[in-house]
């Protein structure tokens, strides 16, 4: 499998986190709040051992695991969207692009259900049809109008399993499409007419259904949403990660795993990837880690785009390996991630080498004198 969820790549920390905590679970969740922040944030690099109650009868379950950190942010958040889950309104998890929405939201839903894949992906054309259910054209013209004609969405799916459905970049459908969503939040049920005779045909939500959406900034905003299901909904905005060494150690370990994919080791140094990402914090924060101000690309300089460099970089080491330095791979990528949005943004990176770039490379720091040199692969 290219990509697999991660109720499969998790499996064994997941059953783990089942058995491990037996207090009190929210209704219709597979494991207790606090485990569910656990698998998110991860043990803080401790072996938990599943309590002397519970080993014994729990034999399928790996006695002892380390929970490995998966979302970098704060843990209140992630306890915020867990309580939130656990209620009756949905959640809105908005964001620039590339800042970990889908990704915590794959994880609560794999944690809390089981399943991270009764999703919509919203689009311009998503229709009414794909949040609420369509038809079997051929069952519905063999036997008539029947239940077993309709063709759930992956929402009604999510509604009677009692399961999670995540609606990625909710706002870019149409807002009539959007409000679909208002009467499934509020009353949890969802009319099928075409079944009704005399009696109303109703598909009921049962225990541990709600919502998870996703909704980027750059995209159609968020203000479009209809204030009926802005309502219905408890919004949480995921930053991008504040501090400097835990994007560095983020974009290490994901680049890493990116190599063994390909059945390689990311042999890119420690200072090259801390290079990388302090590029790509300086142009998102419109200032330097010294201080001086940068002009702002309009594209955006997310984490995901660094991973996405830094892995670019260690593949091409891995697989058109040669001697020369892995830096002079950096002004041809980062051209490609600046330049994709606005022509001007390309000054402004230039300007960025101009100013920044040159007076790290004044104060003598190797790799950025290196990189100072190599202004010129930045103009081709
Ligand atoms: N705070 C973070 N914690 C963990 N991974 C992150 C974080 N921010 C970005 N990433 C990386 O960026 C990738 C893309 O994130 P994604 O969930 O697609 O972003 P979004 O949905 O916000 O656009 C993630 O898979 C992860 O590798
Ligand atoms: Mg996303």
């Amino acid at each position: 499998m290219q990509a697999p969820p991660p109720e499969v790549l998790f499996e064994d920390e997941l059953r783990f986190l089942e058995a491990w905590d037996p207090g009190r679970r929210p209704r219709g969740f597979r494991m207790t709040a606090g485990a569910v922040v656990t698998f998110v944030m991860g043990s803080g690099g401790e072996a938990l051992k599943l309590p002397k109650g519970v080993a014994g009868k729990k034999k399928d379950a790996p006695q002892s695991i380390v929970i490995t950190p998966k979302f970098v942010g704060s843990r209140a958040l992630v306890e915020r969207s867990v309580v939130t889950l656990a209620g009756e309104r949905g959640l809105l998890l908005v964001g620039e692009p590339g800042t970990a929405k889908s990704m915590l939201s794959e994880m609560l839903a794999a944690a809390i259900s089981g399943t991270s894949s009764l999703t919509v992906q919203g689009t311009a054309g998503t229709t009414e049809d794909q949040l609420r259910y369509g038809w079997n054209y051929a069952l519905l013209l063999a036997k008539g109008p029947h239940p077993e004609a309709i063709v759930p969405s992956p929402v009604l799916t999510a509604m009677r399993r009692g399961s999670l459905a995540r609606i990625e970049e909710v706002t870019r459908c149409l807002p009539e499409v959007q409000d679909a969503l208002v009467s499934i939040l509020s009353d949890r049920r969802l009319a099928v007419p075409e079944l009704s005779g005399s009696d109303p045909h109703v598909e009921n939500a049962e225990e541990g259904f709600n919502v998870i959406a996703t909704a980027n900034l750059r995209d159609r905003g968020v203000s479009e949403m209809s204030a009926a299901l802005k309502r219905r909904f408890n919004f949480e905005t995921v930053p991008p990660i504040a501090d400097a060494r835990d994007e560095i150690a983020l974009v290490k370990a994901r680049a890493s795993r990116m190599l063994e994919r390909a059945e390689a080791k990311l042999e890119v140094d420690d200072a090259v990837l801390e290079a990388i990402v302090t590029v790509f914090r300086d142009l998102r924060l419109g200032r330097t880690e010294e201080g001086y101000a940068v002009e702002k690309p309009g594209t955006v300089m997310s984490t995901a785009e660094a991973v996405s460099v830094a892995s670019s970089i260690g593949l091409s080491a891995a697989f058109l390996p040669s001697d020369r330095d892995l830096l002079g791979l950096l002004p041809g990528y980062l051209t490609g991630v600046v330049t994709k949005d606005d022509p001007k943004d390309h000054g402004r990176l230039l300007a960025y080498w101009d100013g920044a770039v040159k007076k790290r490379a004044e104060s003598k720091l190797r790799i950025w004198q290196t990189l100072y040199e190599l202004r010129g692969l930045l103009e081709r």
